[in-house]
């Protein structure tokens, strides 16, 4: 396959193209709704909420913490690729402007009560902090939060990027889950049954997972399955997508 990555070489990644393709365009906008509409209903309907949340995997891309921001009291990024992680730091310094359309979906879910930037402005706020991570490390975050843990952990499309075998992936649930408190609270969001993802004009592998490969590493790692939601694929003969659904999974950590 032309421009298919080796494992793990995402040196390529570019956030623009990304941030593109998957976030601002308008067609991308819209594929995302959904997203923010379930986040929506995950936060109200189990009334989520704590002092700290981490998302796990951000991306170039804050679109998935809009509606947590009403929810906790701090908020930290992470990111594996310095190129993101970089992006993610113009953001904060108010050098990118991102995903004001899905800001002002949310708004509109929530009932209005500000704009959509003050609302950015709250985000970024917010953000107390930017932080380096590998979830395939028994230590995703290092000593980043000392012997304090999270309250919530968000982590959306990340996982299933970062290794290659079903076992790999249960791995790194059990690292991630090592960083929340006992009863905190997990959101997962992953891609089902394919292996291939295109960002700009580079592909990249991931690991294939069914709904019960995620659901047993979850069970392994000590989480119950509260809710889950799925979402089929409406662009599944695209040359470029190999997944063919969306997963998304609510899950509380037991011990
Ligand atoms: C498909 S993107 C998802 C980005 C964003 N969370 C979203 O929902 O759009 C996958 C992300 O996982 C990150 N990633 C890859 N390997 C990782 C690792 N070992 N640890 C943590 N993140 C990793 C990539 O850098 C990339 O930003």
């Amino acid at each position: 396959m032309e421009n298919l990555k080796k494992e793990g070489d995402l040196k390529t990644f570019d956030p623009n193209s990304y941030m593109h393709n998957y976030v601002v365009s308008e067609e991308a906008a819209n594929n995302l709704k959904p997203e923010i509409e379930i986040l929506h209903r995950l936060f109200n309907s189990h009334k989520l909420s704590g002092k700290r949340l981490l998302d796990v995997g951000t991306g170039p891309t804050v679109h998935t913490l809009i509606t947590a921001c009403n929810h906790v009291d701090e908020i930290y990024l992470s990111e594996f690729l310095p190129q993101n992680l970089q992006y993610l730091e113009n953001w904060r310094n108010g050098e990118e402007n991102q995903c004001t359309s899905l800001i002002d979906y949310a708004m509109e879910l929530e009932g209005r009560t500000k704009t959509v930037s003050q609302r950015m402005s709250d985000l970024r706020c917010k953000v107390k902090g930017i932080l380096p991570v590998d979830v395939t490390s028994s230590k995703p975050i290092g000593d980043a939060f000392g012997d304090e843990k999270l309250d919530i952990i968000v982590s959306s499309y990340c996982i299933e990027t970062a290794v290659f075998t079903v076992e790999g992936y249960g791995k790194c649930i059990e690292n991630i889950s090592t960083l929340l408190n006992k009863d905190g609270f997990l959101i997962l969001f992953a891609c089902l049954n394919g292996d291939t993802y295109q960002v700009g004009e580079c592909k990249y592998k991931a690991v294939c997972l069914t709904k019960d490969d995620i659901l047993s590493c979850l069970r392994k790692a000590g989480f119950v399955v509260i809710a889950t939601e799925e979402l089929a694929e409406t662009d599944y003969d695209s040359k470029y997508l190999t997944f063919d659904s969306y997963y998304y999974i609510l899950a509380r950590k037991l011990m």
